[in-house]
């Protein structure tokens, strides 16, 4: 198990400004031998390094779905299951599907132009996209399409793949860039169509699984005290990984190198090919792996910024299930009033579904300025991660 945990707020995080205000001599070890960098040639190193500290504040959100979604009646003709068990169970009405010229990209692009238009920042003064997905349009990564779509010609876009923890371990790492002091305008986008990979005739996991995208805008403050991350805990377990998976398979033809088999005719196969499976998950693994370690690293993230649960004024979990998004708030004795819920009209929408519910709750009235947000994503990988915002 791999752990990583600490306060965005610690001075730690500085150690690069600090040097290069203090200047001088300093040690550098290089494989375990210390050499004496000199006085002129440290201080061209630490000036290319200097970027000034700054704080981070979150400036926009906004979300896309698709225009077409399955009810749970619809899903009802499709496998034996019915409304009153899935929204019983899970607490799911209904599912967006995207179709037609809608794909993982258009979604993103929409829901990052709403967010940049609630933030007042253009996109071509983005510096960098950070794109959590884990189904992409493409398997080299989707950012550098919605770079395009959304014309920030001056950003970096990169792919992020943390599963449903996605879109929180995106605002930890856009956070960082920014109070670093090298960027000033960050967007992260939460985004998945996982029903390209559902199996429609498993009930197990059909009624869960809708596609969403939501998008936040991150801009840089001078004051470095003023963070909107008050505190974060990321962890992942790849020992769990098979309890939810949609892994690559080679095609009957070709090798398990992928290498094409000679064909019947006695030539080779034109080339290797293969696709990702549907998604294959132990429901009650997940669920108890959830409500473990959900309210586990939201207590840690609270403990990091000196909080507890009573300073929460809004908790935004992964939309996966009602009753793991119930079991957390009950822990935290949280009522309804702070609790952001909207799982009856999306499902799970996997890396889109805190910044979705984050998106309605700011468009809502609910979430306002100053508010201290708890957020949480668990999933495949297995990971999870949870973080402490000020609104
Ligand atoms: N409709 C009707 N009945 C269903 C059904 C469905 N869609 N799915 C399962 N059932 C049946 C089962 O066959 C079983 O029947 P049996 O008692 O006759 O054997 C019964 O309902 C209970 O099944 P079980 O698997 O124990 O249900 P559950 O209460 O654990 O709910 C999940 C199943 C998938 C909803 C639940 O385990 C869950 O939400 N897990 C977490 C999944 C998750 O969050 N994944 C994404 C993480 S990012």
């Amino acid at each position: 198990m791999t752990t990583l945990s600490m306060s965005a707020a610690a001075p730690r995080c500085f150690a690069v400004g600090s040097r290069a205000q203090s200047g001088g001599t300093r040690k550098a070890t290089t494989a375990g031998r210390t050499a004496r960098v000199s006085r002129a040639r440290g201080a061209s190193l630490i000036a290319r390094a200097a970027f000034t500290p700054a704080g981070a504040k979150i400036a926009g959100v906004g979300m896309a779905v698709p225009t077409q979604y399955l009810t749970n009646d619809d899903l009802s003709e499709l496998v034996d299951t019915n409304d009153e068990w899935i929204r019983t169970r899970t607490g799911i009405g209904k599912r967006h599907v995207i179709s037609g010229d809608e794909s993982l990209t258009s979604l993103a692009a929409e829901a990052s132009k709403k967010a940049l238009a609630a933030a007042g920042v253009a996109a071509e003064d983005l510096d960098l996209i950070l794109l959590s997905t884990s189904s992409p349009d493409d398997l080299f990564g989707s950012a550098c399409t919605v770079q395009a779509a959304i014309g920030a010609t001056g950003a970096l876009a990169v792919d992020l793949t943390a599963a449903c923890s996605g879109f929180v371990v995106g605002v930890v790492n856009g956070v960082h860039f920014i109070r670093g002091g090298e960027y000033k305008n960050v967007l992260v986008v939460g985004a998945d169509v996982l029903s390209r990979y559902v199996d429609w005739r498993d009930r197990g996991t059909c009624i869960l699984f809708g596609d969403g995208c939501g998008a936040m805008v991150l801009t840089s403050t001078p004051d470095p005290s003023d963070c909107c991350l008050l505190g974060f805990d990321m962890h992942s377990d790849g020992a769990g990984n098979h309890n939810l998976t949609a892994q690559f398979a080679y095609e009957a033809g070709t090798d398990t190198a992928g290498k094409s088999k000679p064909t019947a005719e006695g030539g080779d196969a034109p080339s290797s090919r293969g696709a990702f499976c549907n998604i294959g998950m132990n429901g009650q693994e997940v669920f108890k792996f959830a409500v473990k370690t959900v309210p586990d690293t939201v207590s840690k993230s609270l403990e990091k910024a000196g909080m507890t649960s009573e300073d929460i004024d809004f908790l935004v979990m992964h939309q996966a299930n009602q009753r793991i998004i119930d079991t957390a708030a009950k822990r935290f004795g949280l009522g309804p009033e702070k609790v952001v819920s909207n799982i009856a009209k999306y499902g799970n929408t996997s890396a889109g579904s805190v910044p979705i519910a984050m998106a309605e709750a700011v468009e809502e009235g609910r979430i306002k300025k100053g508010d201290v947000v708890a957020t949480a994503g668990f999933g495949a990988g297995l990971t999870w991660a949870s973080a402490i915002l000020r609104w």
